[in-house]
């Protein structure tokens, strides 16, 4: 089986030749094997994907006030808000890696056996057919069903604490500070590059109204 598999913000690649661990031999037709996790990779795997929520999703609700104003009034749609703010700001881009163990059809397009595949969850994210009105940001859309967190056996481990630190962060910014704006146009801001991870270099506010 030539399998290996590159990976999440922090997983090195084994050579292919080598052979997998016998834990990790299971059925499906995309396999991931032989992953190392370098563990300060790994830590700045949480830390930039959650830094990256509550930027992204602060900068988010600046931009649309009423919506900002609906969770400022109503701090208990904050788990509701979060969700929704990971369908539409989607730190991270794609899903880790899947390499092909067999050729897969997947409607009109045929995937050949060894091909690797790079699921883009923010375009997912988007799709008309899941979401009603899918470019617009709904704080109480319900159903979610977004794949921000990726899906199936390498659903992100530490979903449960992103989503908590999201509501945290993101409540108790717009509470203490509820005159939180932009210090410089929106069209100004840099947006970091990478292949993977969506976020941006630096989020300039100020924090209160100047009298
Ligand atoms: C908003 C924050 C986060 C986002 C958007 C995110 C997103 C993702 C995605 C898309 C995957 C790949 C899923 C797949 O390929 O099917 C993943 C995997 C993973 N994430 Fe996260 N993540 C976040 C926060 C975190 C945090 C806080 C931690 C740890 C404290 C973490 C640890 C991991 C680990 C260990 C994996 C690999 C799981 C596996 O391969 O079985 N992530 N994450």
């Amino acid at each position: 089986m030539t399998v290996h598999r590159l990976a999440h913000r922090g997983v090195e690649l084994d050579p292919p030749s080598r052979t997998p661990p016998a834990a990790d031999q299971r059925d499906g037709v995309f396999l991931e094997l032989g992953v190392k996790v370098r563990r300060t990779r790994g830590l700045l795997a949480g830390y930039e994907t959650t830094m990256s929520l509550i930027a992204v999703g602060a900068l988010a609700l600046i931009q649309h006030p009423r919506q900002r104003e609906l969770l400022q009034q109503n701090p208990a749609l904050a788990p509701s808000a979060v969700e929704e703010l990971l369908r539409y700001t989607s730190p991270a881009d794609f899903a880790t890696f899947r390499i092909a163990r067999e050729d897969v059809a997947i409607g009109a397009v045929t995937i050949p056996r060894g091909d690797v595949v790079l699921a883009a969850l923010a375009s997912a994210n988007r799709d008309e057919s899941q979401f009603s009105d899918p470019e617009t940001l709904d704080l109480t859309r319900e159903p979610n069903r977004h794949l921000a967190f990726g899906v199936g056996a390498h659903f992100c481990l530490g979903a449960p604490l992103a989503r908590l630190e999201g509501q945290i962060a993101l409540t108790t910014l717009f509470r203490r500070f509820p005159d939180l704006r932009l210090a410089k146009a929106a069209e100004t801001l840099r947006w970091r590059r990478g292949l993977l991870l969506r976020g941006l270099e630096q989020l300039p506010v100020v924090l209160e109204r100047t009298a």
